[in-house]
C-alpha cells in the first residue's frame, strides 16, 4: 500500500494538475484570490457611467478584460450557454470601442486587474475574486463558471464540515490558500489516494479526476 502510493502519487498529481495549470496564472493579476476586487466606474456603449458594484452585486459574474483587442467571438454565446447554471452576468471591459462593453480607453482599470489581457475573472455576489483564466472565448468563459460551480458542489458535499468559512469552529482555514500554494501543492495537502485510473479518494470521499480538477479551482479561490 505504502509503496503503491509512493510511485503513483507524482503521476497522479501531474495528470490532474497539468489540465488546470498550463501556465502560472498567479502572474496574470495583482489581485489576490479570495479578496474583494476594487470597484470601478466606466462608461457603457451609450456613454452612461456604470459602476461594477451596482451591476454585479448579488450575482455570480464574469468580468472579461480584452485589452486593446475587441472580443473575437460573440460573447452572448457564453451567456446563452451559461443559462442552465442560473443567471451569470457576463461583463466585458475593453479599450476597443464597441457596443455592449464597458469602455476603458486609457486602460487604467484594466491594469489594476490584469498584467496581460485577455483575462476573465469570476466574481461572486459579494464582489470576491474566486477564479480567473487567460482565455476569452465563450467556451472558456463557460468552462470557468462550470468548473468553479462543480468544485463548489464537491466542496460542500465533502469538505465544508471541517473547512467552513466564517462562523464554524474551523479545524483549518483555507482562505487565501490559492495565493500561497500552487494547485499541485494544494492537492498534495489534501492527501489524495489514487483508486485506479479514474478515481481519487480524499478524506474518504471518492472523486472522479474531473471533479478533483474542479475542486482545486474552487479551493484556490477560497
Ligand atoms: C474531517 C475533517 C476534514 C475534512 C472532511 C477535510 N479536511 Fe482538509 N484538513 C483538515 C485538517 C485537520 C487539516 C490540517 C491538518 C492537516 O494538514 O492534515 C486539513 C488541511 C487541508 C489542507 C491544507 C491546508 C494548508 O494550509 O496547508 C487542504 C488544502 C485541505 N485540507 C483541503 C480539503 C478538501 C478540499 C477537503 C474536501 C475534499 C477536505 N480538506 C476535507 C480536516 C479536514
Amino acid at each position: 500500500m505504502g509503496m503503491t502510493r509512493g510511485w503513483m502519487l507524482p503521476a497522479l498529481l501531474a495528470a490532474v494538475v497539468s489540465a488546470t495549470a498550463a501556465e502560472p496564472e498567479e502572474k496574470r493579476t495583482p489581485l489576490p484570490l479570495g479578496e474583494r476586487v476594487p470597484d470601478f466606474t466606466l462608461p457603457d456603449g451609450a456613454g452612461r457611467p456604470r459602476q461594477l458594484r451596482d451591476l454585479a452585486e448579488g450575482k455570480l459574474a464574469v468580468l472579461l478584460f480584452t485589452g486593446g483587442s475587441a472580443p473575437g467571438e460573440n460573447l452572448s454565446d457564453a451567456a446563452i450557454k451559461l443559462e442552465p447554471l442560473g443567471s451569470v452576468l457576463v461583463m466585458i471591459v475593453t479599450a476597443a470601442r464597441r457596443f455592449p462593453a464597458l469602455y476603458d480607453g486609457g486602460g487604467a482599470v484594466t491594469r489594476r486587474f490584469t498584467t496581460r489581457p485577455p483575462t476573465a475573472f469570476l466574481i461572486d455576489g459579494d464582489g470576491i475574486l474566486r477564479a480567473f483564466t487567460d482565455a476569452s472565448s465563450p467556451d472558456a468563459v463557460v468552462s470557468l463558471v462550470e468548473q468553479w460551480t462543480k468544485g463548489r458542489r464537491a466542496f460542500l458535499s465533502a469538505c465544508i464540515r471541517c473547512h467552513e468559512d466564517e462562523s464554524y469552529p474551523r479545524l483549518k482555514a483555507l482562505h487565501g490558500i490559492g495565493n500561497r500554494l500552487t494547485k499541485e501543492q494544494i492537492l498534495e495537502r489534501m492527501f489524495p489516494i489514487p483508486l485506479g485510473q479514474e478515481h481519487i479518494s480524499i478524506r474518504s470521499h471518492v472523486f472522479r479526476r474531473g471533479e478533483v480538477d474542479a475542486l482545486l479551482r474552487y479551493v484556490a479561490g477560497l
